[in-house]
């Protein structure tokens, strides 16, 4: 491995859409104001496609800490939802905010991502041919210059913090290993490890555990789990028996907007919940 390999790896991910490593712009201050105990507000947003509105007057709260589940039927808006908080969608009307001051309107997705919002895709983007352990070390959240390839020396606590991840991702035994031979699921955990060498303070994740053995989905849900409290999680997923694992407080999209809010029990009963989505 030389290092204009990994410089180049370093640029498909920025290519790929991937802001949080090319984020080298510190414009925004350090840490989020969650002294209201939100990190998120979304407000009236209105996100309209040739007319059609893909979120209508959508109106969400998060608090730090905590793990969100979104459900809704296929169109719902759920992954424009999540467009809108990276920045990737500006929306028509309505606004968003992380934490107390932070107006993602003003910010590009590269700031959002370094500001602390990390997103997870559905399709897994690790680097194949490099190692678990070294697609945590590029991921970290250093300055890039700094970091010109992977043969730059890491320190005792780099060190440490990637093993961590290792641990918690359950990837330990298996550190040495091009990413490309590991499992979906194993991969799909990967690259959960590293958004959180990126250390975001909150989580988005879409689908997590589409095309996840039923023995992956669990360990999923004990990590989703593991992570609320220390993290913030917006979890969209169709698998209910996984939403029933981890959920707390669910809301319910439907046409753009929230249908219905309120624990696992309290959706279910809920007639125009099992209407649109449950029941089908
Ligand atoms: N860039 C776009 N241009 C036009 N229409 C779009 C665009 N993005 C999303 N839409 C439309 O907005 C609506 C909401 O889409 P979205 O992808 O947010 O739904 P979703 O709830 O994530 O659905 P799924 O469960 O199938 O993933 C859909 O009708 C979709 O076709
Ligand atoms: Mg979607």
């Amino acid at each position: 491995m030389n290092a204009s390999a990994v410089i180049s790896t370093d640029n498909t991910i920025r290519d790929s859409g991937d802001q949080s490593s090319a984020a080298f712009g510190h414009v925004l201050a350090p840490g989020v104001d969650i002294s209201h105990k939100a990190i998120l507000y979304l407000d009236d947003i209105t996100v309209s496609f040739d007319g059609f509105k893909a979120l209508n007057k959508l109106t969400l709260t998060i608090d730090a800490g905590e793990l969100r589940c979104i459900i809704g039927p296929n169109g719902a808006g759920k992954t424009t939802l999540m467009d809108v908080i990276t920045g990737k969608t500006r929306p028509d009307s309505g606004s968003a905010f992380f934490g107390q001051t932070i107006d993602l309107s003003r910010y590009t997705e590269a700031e959002i991502a370094h500001a602390g919002i990390g997103r997870k895709f559905q399709k897994p983007t690790v680097f194949e041919s490099h190692s678990a352990f070294e697609n945590l070390e590029l991921a970290m959240k250093t300055d890039k210059r700094a970091r010109a390839s992977l043969l730059a020396r890491l320190t005792a606590g780099e060190r440490d913090r990637i093993g961590e991840t290792l641990q918690l991702i359950e990837l330990e035994a298996v550190a040495g290993r091009p990413a490309g031979l590991l499992s979906h699921g194993q991969k799909q955990w990967l690259e959960i490890g590293m958004l959180l060498m990126q250390e975001p303070q909150l989580l988005l994740l879409d689908e997590p555990v589409a095309g996840m053995t039923d023995a992956e989905t669990e360990r999923t849900a004990e990590l989703f789990k593991t992570l609320a409290g220390t993290h913030s999680l917006i979890v969209v997923e169709h698998d209910m028996d996984f939403v029933t694992r981890i959920a707390k407080k669910i809301t319910v999209l439907h046409e753009g907007s929230v249908l219905a809010e309120g624990s696992m029990e309290e959706v279910q009963a809920d007639p125009r919940v099992v209407e649109v989505y449950l029941g089908r």
